[in-house]
């Protein structure tokens, strides 16, 4: 990331608030007490839900409602995650997948912050994103909005992009609470996850996001979570999420809540998009009956004006009219990203290409090869008029010798396509095929496998790009092809990013934030998804149970976590990614401090090509007495280093990441005993380790 963008980021972070001080302090809570004590129950019920029915402009399902006589303003939301939507052309940046892949901490903070930017000028008060489930396996169709597979790394991407937004004085909302890890169904089936798997995997970016980014907002899945729907869930809301010192707003969902008791006691305070349940004719006779305290009311009322006092928006309006809407910085910010999310997973001497000669050109062809591919449902933008930069675009602006030619896939010129330097091949998916609602198939689209078959037949010089949210299935194709980049969903630049990194002036950066396993079924979570059931067997839960259900069998085991333990190989490692340079990890030193270790080593950039690498560290436990994975991801570094130089680093490792979740005790417990600690360029490809011992 260049250096006026990192400058001007830290002046944003600067004026963060400390993370354990919540922005929601007493003052705020005593103001919103004070506005509630002036209420009527009307009043009440009418602040806790949305309305869509268009009579006024904030009756549009994307607002909590104003109320004049108390000079509370309407406050507009608008989805997420990959720029502002909702009745707005916006800056369009990568998807979540792809930040997470960039391994970079500063591009989650940049993209969130861009988010901030374009929110304010245009007067949204409350941002729906990140959505932050993890990653179980490659059919679900929302994994291009989310971060992987790893609790930490999700963690890390989550709390750097709500700093980002909410350092723009805008609110992020972390979705969708909780186990929303597939869209198959997603109403009705239950995600069933034992205590410790919820604590270890799933609950981890959600609980950081509050105690380390003091994320305004919540917002509750559709699924049933053991048997209950996440927004009526008191276990989840009260029992977990305000445990751990949540002050703001938790939200449904659009359209997840069924029962009024059940929802206007479960604690979510904000029911979206419309007043279902949570209505003043439904809510009244519940309070006139005494089966309802109206106390349960006020608390929803007072977390909701008590966020909104925080945000100044009781008091100052919403809308920055000096921030243009097609902001410069918010492009460069999404630039800067879509250089470092791209993973290159092969590379056998093809890349990066070489400019054209004696009359030979690059051909580009495939169906994503002149659009900006998105992923569908509420994450798809609407992008501004004439920024979106297509793959043939870059490369046709790319100049310096290189010349560019894009072809009809459907209708290739295979004679000339046999001539070309090189073929650039854009498939994968799109709006249609991935997205919000549906899961997708682990195939590439119809057509799609036989067309890459062909044309690297007819040109071995073929680079596949990819555009997904996650693995595909490649076995028909990738021994005859040189090289292969996954592109996710990389935004408006994505084109002028793709451009550079083919051409060799940026080295690809990003790493797999999931492991790629090259089968569908090696997954350890494959057994355990929805949709492999029989049929038989899942009428026979729907009619015997109150929902359908999805164990989570593989417990703690997902992703890199079940390759040691259930004995399965991948394709390629979690962490994994190639560079057009190649580095030396060396000089492992390991102290002990008060809390924890510090690990310091060395990398040296060996090639003659500036380049970055992702140096992971991995506490990997020796004989542990409790069952725990092989190795997990507790730290890591992206460094930039300029040919043959060399950089030394200290990572630091506290205690806490030798604990593992206690369902005994219900808390995090250190687990003395021996352990190597591992860094690597990827949990498989483990360069330097040290062994300490944990008291
Ligand atoms: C999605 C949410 C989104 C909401 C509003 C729902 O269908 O699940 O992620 O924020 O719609 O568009």
């Amino acid at each position: 990331m260049n250096k006026l963008l990192l400058s001007i980021m830290s002046l944003a972070m600067s004026a963060l608030p400390a993370a354990a001080q919540s922005r929601i302090n007493d003052e705020a809570v005593q103001r919103a007490r004070q506005i509630v004590s002036k209420m009527t129950l009307e009043e009440k019920c009418r602040l806790i839900h949305g309305d869509e029915s268009r009579e006024t402009p904030d009756c549009d399902g994307f607002h909590i409602l104003g109320n004049e006589r108390l000079g509370i303003p309407a406050v507009r939301m608008a989805d997420g995650p990959q720029g502002v939507r909702n009745n707005t052309h916006s800056t369009y940046y990568p998807c979540g997948i792809s930040l997470a892949a960039s391994w970079n901490r500063d591009v989650a903070t940049g993209v969130g912050t861009g988010i901030g930017y374009d929110a304010r000028s245009r007067g949204v008060g409350i941002m729906l994103c990140p959505g932050v489930n993890i990653y179980r396996t490659a059919l679900n169709g929302r994994n291009f909005e989310y971060y992987g597979e790893d609790p930490y790394l999700a963690s890390e991407t989550a709390v750097n992009y709500i700093k980002g937004i909410q350092s723009r004085g805008v609110m992020a909302t972390i979705k969708h609470f909780a186990f929303n890890n597939q869209e198959y169904d997603r109403h009705s089936v239950s995600s069933n996850v034992d205590e410790r798997t919820a604590n270890e995997i799933y609950f981890p970016t959600f609980r950081k996001a509050v105690e380390q980014a003091d994320v305004a907002c919540v917002m509750t899945s559709y699924n049933p979570v053991n048997g209950t729907h996440a927004a009526e869930n008191p276990w989840l809301i009260d029992g977990n999420l305000r445990s751990w010192g949540f002050r703001g707003i938790v939200m449904s969902d659009w359209t997840s809540t069924y029962s009024t008791i059940d929802c206007v006691t479960g604690g979510v305070d904000l029911e979206m998009p419309r007043d279902y349940v949570m209505n003043y004719e439904l809510v009244k006779p519940l309070v006139d009956n005494g089966v309802l305290d109206e106390a349960v009311l006020d608390r929803k009322c007072v977390n909701i004006l008590s966020t909104l006092c925080a945000y100044g928006f009781l008091d100052n309006p919403m809308q920055d009219p000096d921030i243009p809407e097609d902001y410069e910085l918010s492009r460069q910010y999404a630039l800067a990203a879509a250089l470092e999310g791209p993973v290159m997973l092969k590379n056998e001497k093809l890349l990066p290409l070489k400019p054209f000669s004696k009359g030979k050109d690059i051909v580009v062809l495939g169906p994503n090869a002149d659009i900006v591919p998105f992923g569908g449902g509420s994450g798809k933008m609407s992008p501004i008029e004439g920024r979106n930069i297509s793959l043939y675009r870059g490369l046709s602006e790319l100049g310096k010798g290189y010349k560019t030619t894009l072809m009809d896939w459907k209708n290739p010129d295979w004679t000339r396509l046999g001539k070309a330097t090189a073929v650039v091949l854009a498939v994968g998916f799109n709006h249609d095929t991935e997205g919000e609602n549906f899961d997708r198939s682990y195939a590439l689209p119809e057509g799609q496998d036989e067309l890459i078959r062909r044309v690297a037949a007819t040109n071995p010089n073929t680079v596949v790009v990819v555009y997904s949210g996650g693995e595909v299935d490649v076995t028909g194709w990738l021994d005859k092809v040189p090289a292969l980049i996954m592109a996710w969903y990389p935004g408006q630049e994505g084109g002028t990013a793709m451009a550079s990194i083919l051409s060799g002036k940026t080295s690809p950066s990003g790493r797999l934030p999931f492991t790629f396993w090259g089968s569908l079924e090696k997954n350890p979570a494959y057994a355990n998804y929805y949709v492999n059931k029989d049929k038989a067997e899942y009428a026979n839960e729907k009619r015997f149970w109150k929902y359908p259900f999805v164990e989570y069998r593989e417990g703690i085991f997902v992703g890199y976590r079940g390759v040691e333990h259930f004995g399965v190989q991948p394709l390629f490692p979690f962490g994994y990614g190639l560079g057009y340079s190649q580095f030396e990890y060396k000089d492992i030193v390991v102290a002990e401090g008060l809390d924890g270790f510090s690990v310091t080593f060395t990398l040296k950039n060996k090639s003659l090509v500036k380049a970055s690498e992702v140096a992971q560290l991995y506490v990997a436990p020796v004989d542990s007495k409790v069952l725990k994975p092989a190795r997990e991801l507790k730290e890591y570094a992206k460094l930039y280093i300029e040919p043959l130089k060399s950089q030394t680093i200290t990572l630091h490792l506290p205690k806490s990441c030798f604990s593992h979740y206690d369902t005994a005790t219900s808390s995090w417990v250190v687990d003395p005993g021996k352990y190597m600690i591992q860094v690597g360029a990827s949990s498989l490809d483990i360069r330097l380790e040290a062994s300490v011992t944990v008291k």
